[in-house]
């Protein structure tokens, strides 16, 4: 089955509204890639803005579980759809290790967003302890199973998961194509324990250290649907050439 493939660019707590306008005038999208970038979110109105007329998406770095309230400092999913955002990065691992999200609010989060009809991109992955001790897979579809389980499978082909070894991210080590593509399989097969049908619709990104010299090798991979890009997503040249190796 042939999935479309997806790029998506999480910009961290990086950039100016200055800075962030210019990256979107140099980005470059294609009919055959999803192109979904994702400011930080005082920066979400200024790039909505700015993306008018383009095909590409916007995707915000996390949200609120709660609809509305006494939840200072938090954002919620209206208040994203208010500004034409499409996805929402969830279960990021910076999120998890830095501001201890657990895997039964990230679950609580993904609902919520498919609730509203926005995407969610759920990140999953291992760090390296976890790998050397062989526990990849397990930790990977743990993860990957909280959600399932609230969320129910019938739901899941709207969801997009984003395998990002925590080793990985922001090192410059990426994982080969082949360690990737091991992960995602193990992951499609795990979702088609409950349903083959959802299993082989469910796009899955891999993240950490992607860059235009091994994206194309990586999305050769069968199982490796687009990559979920951090650091060289801020440069649009970079970008730009994944997105083309993608089509
Ligand atoms: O969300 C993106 C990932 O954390 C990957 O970041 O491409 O800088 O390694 P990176």
């Amino acid at each position: 089955m042939t999935r479309r493939k997806i790029v998506a660019g999480n910009w961290k707590m990086n950039g100016s509204s200055e800075s962030v306008v210019e990256l979107v005038k140099g980005l470059k999208s294609n009919d055959a890639v999803d192109v979904v970038i994702a400011p930080t979110f005082v920066y979400l109105p200024v790039v909505s803005d700015a993306l008018k007329g383009s095909e590409i998406k916007l995707a915000a770095q996390t949200v609120s579980e709660f609809a509305s309230g006494a939840y200072t400092g938090e954002v919620s999913l209206a208040m994203l759809k208010d500004f034409s955002v499409s996805h929402v990065i969830l279960g990021h691992s910076e999120r998890r290790s830095l501001f201890l999200e657990t895997d039964a609010q990230v679950a609580k989060k993904v609902l919520a967003t498919l609730e509203v009809g926005l995407t969610p991109i759920l990140c999953v992955g291992e760090t390296l302890e976890q790998r050397e001790a062989g526990t990849t897979l397990d930790v990977c579809n743990a993860q990957v199973d909280a959600v399932l389980e609230l969320v129910g499978v019938e739901m899941f082909d709207k969801v997009v998961i984003a395998y990002e070894p925590v080793w990985a991210i922001g090192t410059g080590k990426s994982a080969t194509s082949e360690q990737a593509q091991e992960v995602h399989k193990g992951i499609r097969d795990n979702i088609a324990e409950k349903s083959l049908e959802i299993a082989q619709k469910v796009a899955i990104l891999y993240g950490g250290s992607v860059k235009a010299s091994n994206s194309a090798e990586l999305f050769a991979q069968p199982d490796i649907d687009g990559a979920l890009v951090g650091g060289a997503s801020l440069d649009a040249k970079e970008f730009n050439s994944i997105i083309e190796s993608a089509k």
